[in-house]
């Protein structure tokens, strides 16, 4: 009987369960009833299934999938366990679904239709997380905060400054995806095994019913090439290290009592009654090593695949699929803290000017009064040197008179000096294109919220 023949396809024996990739292939199951009945859609208009067929076929489609895939039979994948099913309530006739058409093309097409849902997922959760860089920056424009480079005291900018330096990077995260997206967006249905098929299959028809752009030019490339998994993996591993950086900040930041990581994303200590942990950040944080390993196994698995379709490629699908949900879901987590976080203005305020990070503000002062920079740059280094954290006019005054061998009022006035060495007014004078001064960053905003708009 037919059901015979069909077991004895799926033998493997004691290898029957190491072969299968049934269980995983859940996250295919939808895409592959879709793909089934556009199949079955275009191979009746070509007249290669007649209408009665077709539509005993499509019924036994819908019945499967309100049954749903846990109800499915034994199979070697998902691809041949509806094939059975439907074989099963149609009888043989079922079995002419299978016409033109391969599990290697099956399989591929399935994977780009589930990825291209995945990708807009993983998109919504970038714009979320702008979304609520954004707002940070509108709210926290004029707080200061210290900025480091090596992690010292640098110069002193803003929050919303901070904010939309990881706004313009996921902004940039944003178009990888949807780049990703736009080449996964193509149909191999129709390659059959790799070398097409004496039927007059349409392929743009499937295409079309399955919302693809267009099809794959080459057979032998639509079942083989894995590289859009491959962009969407890297894509997904360039924002979880995006936002590993950003998380590492607010860690960091939640030390030093510059910001509080609101309850939600906050947990505890089972012994240390007082402590209040961003561990959530420091799970995002490790996501990125999550996603970094999945583009690692995946470029391992296809690394000198020989054409045409291989059966490691059923072990490509899961390391993207583990990366897209792990970094979608730390895009949100992520999203969540920042839009929930309270900035600490006052020991902002404070930490400031710490390590004196006006520094650099003061030379550019001497410099703008027309000191070489380099020399500028010598003047404030031996202030420094010679009173630490606490360099004033008198200090400097001091300075300039050993290193230019005059006076600084031939140059600056006391208030100019004091302006330079005052955080907020350092952050005010960086108005330069991109700075940290607030109209600079007013127009910052204006650009992210318009390419979030458009995006
Ligand atoms: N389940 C397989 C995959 O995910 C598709 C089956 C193709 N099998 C074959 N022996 N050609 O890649």
């Amino acid at each position: 009987s037919e059901g015979v023949v069909r077991r004895e396809r799926f033998s493997g024996g004691p290898a029957r369960g190491f072969l299968s990739s049934l269980a995983a292939d859940e996250r295919i199951f939808a895409a592959d009833l879709a793909v089934d009945r556009a199949h079955v859609v275009m191979l009746e208009e070509q007249g290669i299934v007649d209408e009665a067929t077709a539509g005993e076929i499509l019924a036994a489609l819908a019945d499967i999938e309100d049954a749903g895939h846990q109800a499915l039979p034994d199979g070697e994948d998902v691809h041949e366990a509806i094939e059975t099913a439907v074989i099963d309530r149609v009888g043989p006739d079922g079995g002419r679904m299978h016409t033109a058409r391969s599990r290697n093309d099956e399989v591929a097409t399935c994977i780009r239709y589930r990825l291209r849902e995945d990708l807009l997922s993983a998109v919504e959760a970038t714009l979320e997380a702008r979304g609520a860089l954004i707002e940070t920056a509108e709210s926290e424009r004029e707080t200061v905060m210290p900025g480091f480079t090596h992690l010292q005291p640098a110069q002193p900018t803003t929050v919303a400054h901070w904010a939309l330096s990881y706004e313009r990077e996921l902004a940039r995260e944003t178009d990888r995806l949807l780049d990703a997206y736009d080449r996964t967006n193509h149909s191999p249905l129709g390659a059959a095994a790799f070398a097409g098929t004496p039927f007059d299959v349409d392929r743009e028809r499937t295409a079309d019913l399955l919302g693809f752009d267009g099809t794959m030019d080459n057979a032998m490339d639509a079942v083989s090439a894995r590289d859009f998994l491959v962009e969407s993996t890297a894509a997904l591993a360039s924002l979880a290290t995006t936002l590993s950086g950003l998380a590492e900040d607010v860690v960091i930041y939640a030390n030093k009592g510059y910001v509080e990581v609101d309850d939600a994303y906050a947990s505890t200590s089972s012994i240390m009654p007082q402590k209040k942990n961003p561990d959530t950040l420091e799970l995002v944080r490790a996501r990125a090593g999550d996603a970094a390993a999945g583009l690692n196994g995946l470029l391992t698995t296809l690394k000198g695949l020989p054409r045409a379709y291989n059966r490691d490629l059923q072990r490509a699908g899961g390391h993207a699929w583990r990366a897209i949900d792990g970094v979608s879901e730390a895009t949100e987590v992520a999203a969540g803290a920042i839009a929930t976080a309270e900035w600490n203005d006052a020991v902002l305020a404070d930490a400031a000017g710490e390590g004196f990070s006006t520094a650099t503000g003061v030379a550019d002062a001497l410099a703008m009064a027309g000191v070489p920079f380099r020399t500028a740059h010598e003047v404030v280094a031996s202030a420094a040197e010679a009173a630490g954290d606490d360099v004033d006019f008198e200090t400097l005054e001091a300075a300039a008179r050993d290193t230019l061998g005059e006076s600084l009022s031939a140059y600056v006035d006391r208030e100019t000096i004091e302006s330079a060495l005052d955080p907020v007014e350092s952050v005010a004078s960086r108005d330069s294109a991109g700075g940290p001064a607030p109209e600079a960053v007013a127009e910052q905003i204006v650009t992210a919220r318009d390419d979030h708009a458009a995006d």
